[in-house]
């Protein structure tokens, strides 16, 4: 077989792998086999650039950002719907229907028979493919014209690149295909991301919605790619050559040609089993892994369908039976302050225990105490709780009405309720803090975050582990986890030999994670993952970000002011110097692994041969020496006619003497940062 065959059996296959594993759930073959596959494939495509196509597996991520997103006009407008809001709604909706047939002249006593699909509460996209090829994927937009997110739908696993996907298949595909689909965040894969952005101090959203349409809507696809975005697909918008009359057969026929299409779709035989239907799916959406906020009902019979035409915006063959929306009222009884690991003062609500949608709630998110304040929520008051997509429920807002004028203001914290250090607000900022570094609460929030599985994701170490180590007082700053010694943990109570060879082993193992988790786990305010990654990839180093200025930082797409003024200062507070000195001594990883770099950077310095000499503003000579190595260059010890560069600092001695007698080019520390592109 040749090699192009070869690329293309593995790109068949690997596409029928991630199908099978993100959209079917049932995968054939393990994580190694899959490995394998993919290794082959990237092995194959580096050693035949000419080869690499945009769409191939092994380029889910592109790495090109955009400026603006492009418009791009739909090839026929992108609808909406007209809304039931219950039963009797949909009944009369086919009694409609029948008359408008009616004037069609089409026979209006005629069985009418549906489909009822989840109406999925995400961002419709529209997905282009041309002889089975992804082409293009663009937004809604106005519903004439979207803006082209094809780089970031690129990223979804469950978006098919070719079709069909499975390699046996023998279907036929159009030239030309057009459809629609929903892109969203699954419910709990949303709760988790959200919870991790609170904790990384990072900017959470309120629903899964709006998550999804900010994470399409992203200049850089990297950051896309670590979004847990998934895609329904429901609609045929435009096509070359045959596809069936019936909604239930293309949804059947999109499915086998690799789509992703939601296994919660009924097929009806007439409005009375759609109204049935509508009973079913207010108890089951709460069951379901995604936001539905109605159930769109679709006449089966297609052609019959686009004949009724249009009202205004909607069509006529479709409608959405809206569900009630998941809110209910309380008594809002008190509120209680948290300190999260960077301080932030945070109001929780407790209330009257009442059950929303299946679920008994008592405690909801205030937000903030500007967000009190704006809406005038008083204690005792009743108020409006919604728990919708969001795993944790939250309060709309209060029923004045209701006020018998025994209620209370809410007044904001004057001091941390842990350490009762005086609370400040940063001008500019809505947040309260508490300012003190060596707040306990805050230390607790700290190790807990810095051991949890975004970031270092340390074994054996418990939620509650931190918590007790503070109190105990053996750990007082972050890096003292690293300094914990077996018989002081033996001398804990619940903490036999096995617990802490545990933990001790979780903690040893833990320095072999990335520079980019440590950085991570640092906890330095908007340095979640995904931002980590990006500023190691661009410093390479902790020491070298370290010394970054605020410029630097901000120069790098999807990078903002916040997040740069927060790591210059993070690192220009001697306390945190002090802490990354104690973690250095540790063996904790400061510099860009080998392996990162390998994976994504070019080889600069393939080949070349360094001596380092002298005292390097930053570097120490072991990182100067990894860095140098990370970019293909070799170190060695003695000045020659094989040297290339002389990497010299101040007090350099006589390698430098040397290397001049020599004709050796002598370069400083910002001249190899600029070398390999990093500066
Ligand atoms: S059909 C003309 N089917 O709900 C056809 N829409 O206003 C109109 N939606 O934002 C769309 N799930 O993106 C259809 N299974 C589904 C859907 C669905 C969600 C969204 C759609 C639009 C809104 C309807």
């Amino acid at each position: 077989m040749n090699q192009q065959a070869r690329i293309n059996q593995l790109r068949d296959q690997l596409n029928y792998h991630i199908h099978r594993y993100y959209v079917l759930d049932s995968p054939v073959i393990s994580d190694a086999e899959y490995d394998q596959l993919f290794h082959e494939l990237r092995r194959l495509e580096e050693e035949n650039p000419e080869l690499l196509t945009a769409d191939s597996p092994t380029q889910r991520v592109s790495g090109i950002v955009a400026d603006a997103f492009e418009k791009v006009t739909h090839p026929a407008p992108i609808l909406s719907l007209g809304n039931a809001f219950n039963k009797e709604d949909l009944l009369e909706w086919e009694e409609r229907t029948r008359r408008f047939m009616e004037q069609n002249g089409d026979d209006a006593t005629q069985l009418l028979d549906y489909v009822v699909e989840p109406k999925i509460d995400g961002l419709t996209v529209v997905l282009t493919y041309e002889n089975g090829r992804f082409t293009q994927g663009a937004t809604r937009g106005n519903g004439q014209v979207g803006e082209n997110i094809t780089q970031n739908l690129l990223t979804l696993w469950a978006l098919p690149k070719r079709i069909p996907v499975d390699p046996d298949s023998d279907l036929e595909v159009p030239a030309r295909l057009v459809i629609r689909g929903e892109a969203f965040f699954p419910l709990d894969e949303f709760g988790k991301w959200n919870a991790g952005r609170e904790v990384a101090g990072e900017k959470t959203y309120m629903n899964p919605r709006n998550a999804a349409a900010g994470s399409l809507r992203q200049l850089d696809s990297k950051i896309t790619a670590t979004r847990p975005l998934t895609l329904f697909c429901y609609d045929l918008i435009d096509w070359e050559g045959d596809v069936a009359d019936s909604q239930w057969d293309r949804l059947q026929w999109l499915k086998a040609l690799g789509f992703p299409v939601s296994a919660d779709t009924v097929y009806c035989e007439n409005i009375q089993a759609v109204a049935a239907e509508y009973d079913v799916w207010a108890e089951k959406r709460h069951q379901i892994n995604y936001e539905v906020d109605g159930m769109v009902v679709k006449l089966n019979n297609r052609p019959l369908a686009a004949g009724l035409g249009f009202t205004g915006k909607d069509p006529r063959g479709s409608i959405a039976g809206k569900f009630p929306a998941v809110e209910k009222t309380t008594t809002l009884l008190n509120i209680k302050v948290a300190v999260g690991r960077t301080g932030i003062l945070s109001p929780a609500a407790v209330l009257e225990p009442v059950e929303i949608g299946g679920v008994i709630v008592q405690n909801a998110t205030l937000h903030n105490f500007d967000e009190i304040a704006r809406k005038d929520i008083r204690i005792g008051d009743k108020v409006w709780v919604k728990r919708a997509g969001e795993v944790i429920p939250y309060v709309v807002g209060p029923i004045t009405d209701l006020r018998d004028g025994s209620e209370r203001p809410i007044v904001p914290p004057t001091h941390c309720p842990f350490c009762n250090d005086p609370a400040v607000q940063i001008p500019g900022e809505v947040a309260i803090y508490c300012d003190n570094p060596i707040c306990p609460e805050q230390l607790v929030r700290r190790i807990e975050y810095f051991v949890s599985r975004v970031a270092m994701d340390i074994d054996g170490f418990g939620t509650k582990t931190g918590g007790l180590l503070a109190e105990v007082g053996l750990v007082n700053d972050l890096a003292d986890i690293y300094y914990l010694n077996r018989d002081d943990l033996l001398a804990l109570e619940g903490f036999k030999d096995k617990k802490v060879d545990k933990l001790l082993g979780g903690l040893e193992a833990s320095k072999q994670q990335t520079a980019a988790r440590f950085l991570t786990a640092l906890g330095v305010r908007f340095v979640g993952s995904a931002a980590a990654a990006l500023l190691l990839d661009t410093f390479m180093s902790i020491d070298r970000l370290a010394q970054a200025t605020r410029e630097e930082i901000e120069a790098i797409h999807g990078m903002g002011e916040g997040t740069a003024t927060s790591v210059v200062q993070w690192f220009a507070d001697e306390r945190n110097q002090a802490l990354l000195e104690k973690f250095r001594q540790a063996g904790l990883p400061f510099v860009m692994e080998q392996a990162a770099i390998d994976a994504d950077a070019p080889q600069p310095l393939a080949d070349k041969v360094f001596v380092i000499t002298g005292t390097l503003p930053t570097l120490g000579r072991k990182d100067a020496k990894e860095l140098i190595e990370q970019y293909g260059g070799k170190v060695t010890g003695s000045v020659s006619k094989k040297t290339d560069y002389l990497l010299a600092g101040e007090k350099a001695g006589s390698k430098l003497t040397k290397a001049q007698s020599l004709g050796v080019a002598v370069i400083s520390e910002s001249d190899l940062q600029a070398l390999i592109g990093s500066n």
